[in-house]
């Protein structure tokens, strides 16, 4: 009896790091030290270990406990360190030997009755458990689903602590084959996701969602109550193609994180699409929170689609908070217990009426809101955010006449168009970092292989002399031009295609 060891992994955002957890029972008087920077719940493991060890038929004996997890500098958060923490104090009482435990990565939360109980953020912890060269770790039995999804790592699911320590001290004994515990496959997640064959005529709407889907782009839509941007803009993900491997492992384990994974365990393969409330704080949308750092809104769209509906009404905090993300794909938290990133690059959204009434405005329409305050509603959105959005157009109700139209194409058919187009751009733009053409820096578009000849881009000269375009939107309509012409089978853009990118840039209530 004395010294035990076993590992963990801290998880900073859904990155983690390798933690040497140690237990060392001393004769002294019963006293419990902690060191290596454990948070409120961590700190509190001593307690639960000591109970759950007691239901477990393995005692711990009334010494003097100092428990050490180290490197100390990385902030030890949450319950999930029950589990290791006890595996090492038993390993100390002599149990089972440390040398069984010592290179096994545990992760848990421990029970008063020594049931190992789910925790969150599983499956990052097993992926840097398998990306730092760990071979095994001990998961509750509850989050083995998530956890089988990563390759290269053996995990053995585990529902009771008195199991666990009676398959350590029979292994000790040569007793069990290692591999006694069988791994549950996991299912793959169905999502039912609305379609666009619903949508009655809408033609440019449909076209800027298609154009957006295809090219990354960040899409702004403005018009009246009913006219059916919300009912657009949660088609969007039904034109997008499943995530690579990677993505989907990456998507996953933000959910992982968040306690917010399919009851299946199953691997997210479609582009989220999260729809946050305009009342939500800040918080809520880019994440925070003190002690663990939860991700907000923008990290459980990641790779995936952030609409924000009725834009003007969330806090001018919140629409600030998303231009550095936008811009960087990710979004930094700093909190006293320290800094966080977790990944946010997702494709933004916008919804507004066009002004704070919600009537609408135009022909027939009553609405009472001066033209100041038409402005103004607006106003909100232009400064910080709808300078980065390609796309800004004007959706019209569709007239009686209209809802009589044959019905438009399915989501399967355009997603066709948008997966061709996504391959030419990934041809094309093949040596850089970029994917598509939404990605590109701005600059870019002028020079090099992007450059377009000076006949296509005339127009554009035009607007830009008349002071109805910024160069930024320039480059923004270059970006569009470029998918305009991918969806039309590839080649490089003409002033057809500038045109019809001009066009989709200049038809919002705010066009710029
Ligand atoms: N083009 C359309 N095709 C089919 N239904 C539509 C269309 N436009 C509006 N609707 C109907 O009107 C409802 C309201 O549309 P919605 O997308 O919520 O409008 P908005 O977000 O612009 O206020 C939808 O649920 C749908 O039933
Ligand atoms: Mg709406
Ligand atoms: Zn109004």
């Amino acid at each position: 009896m004395s010294l035990g060891r076993t590992r963990g992994v801290a998880l900073q955002g859904i990155e983690g790091a390798l933690v040497d957890v140690e237990a060392d029972l001393q004769q002294g008087l019963p006293k419990v030290m902690f060191s290596g920077l454990p948070d409120a719940a961590c700190r509190q493991a001593p307690d639960r270990i000591k109970a759950a060890a007691e239901n477990s038929g393995c005692p711990i004996p009334n010494r003097r406990l100092t428990v050490n997890l180290s490197p100390a500098s990385i902030p030890k958060v949450g319950s999930g360190w029950d589990l290791p923490i006890a595996i090492a104090v038993l390993a100390a009482t002599g149990v089972f030997k440390s040398a069984l435990v010592d290179d096994i990565v545990h992760v848990g939360e421990l029970g008063l009755d020594g049931s190992i109980r789910p925790v969150r953020g599983v499956l990052p912890v097993v992926l840097a458990a398998a990306r730092l060269g760990m071979t095994r770790i001990v998961v509750p039995a509850a989050n083995a689903a998530e956890a089988a999804l990563v390759p290269g790592i053996s995990v053995v699911p585990a529902s009771h602590l008195r199991e666990l320590v009676a398959r350590y001290a029979a292994i000790g004994r040569g007793r069990v084959p290692e591999d006694v515990l069988v791994l549950p496959t996991a299912a793959t997640e169905v999502v039912l996701v609305p379609d666009l064959r619903d949508v009655v005529g809408q033609d440019e709407g449909r076209l800027a969602l298609e154009i957006a889907a295809a090219g990354g782009h960040h899409l702004f839509l403005s018009g009246p109550p009913g006219a059916g941007k919300t009912m657009l803009a949660e088609r969007l993900p039904s034109l997008l193609p499943d995530l690579e491997p990677a993505q989907a492992l990456e998507v996953t384990a933000i959910h992982s994180v968040l306690g917010a994974l399919p009851e299946s365990g199953a691997l997210i393969v479609r582009p989220p699409f999260v729809a946050p409330h305009h009342g939500a704080s800040i918080p809520a949308i880019v994440g925070g929170g003190s002690g663990f750092i939860r991700p907000g809104a923008i990290s459980k769209a990641h790779r995936g689609v952030l609409f924000l509906d009725e834009a003007p009404e969330f806090k001018p905090g919140v629409l600030q908070a998303l231009r550095q993300p936008v811009e960087s794909g990710e979004v930094v938290v700093a909190r006293a217990s320290g800094v966080v990133r977790y990944p946010a690059r997702f494709q933004l959204v916008l919804a507004a009426n066009p002004c704070p009434c919600g009537h609408g405005f135009g022909k027939g329409v009553n609405c009472s809101c001066s033209p100041r305050a038409r402005r103004d509603y607006m106003g909100k959105l232009v400064g910080p955010l709808l300078d980065r959005v390609d796309l800004q157009l004007q959706v019209r109700a569709v007239a009686r006449a209209g809802l009589f139209a044959p019905a438009g194409e399915s989501s399967a058919e355009v997603a066709a168009r948008v997966a061709a187009a996504r391959s030419l751009q990934a041809e094309r733009l093949a040596g850089t970092s970029w994917r598509l053409n939404g990605e590109v820096p701005g600059p870019m578009m002028r020079t090099g292989f992007l450059k377009l000849p000076a006949a296509a881009t005339l127009d554009l000269e035009r607007a830009l002399e008349r002071g109805t375009l910024t160069l930024r939107g320039y480059d923004r309509v270059l970006k569009v031009a470029w998918t305009v012409t991918d969806l039309a089978g590839g080649g490089t853009p003409g002033r057809d295609d500038v045109g019809v990118a001009l066009t989709l840039r200049s038809r919002s209530a705010v066009a710029a």
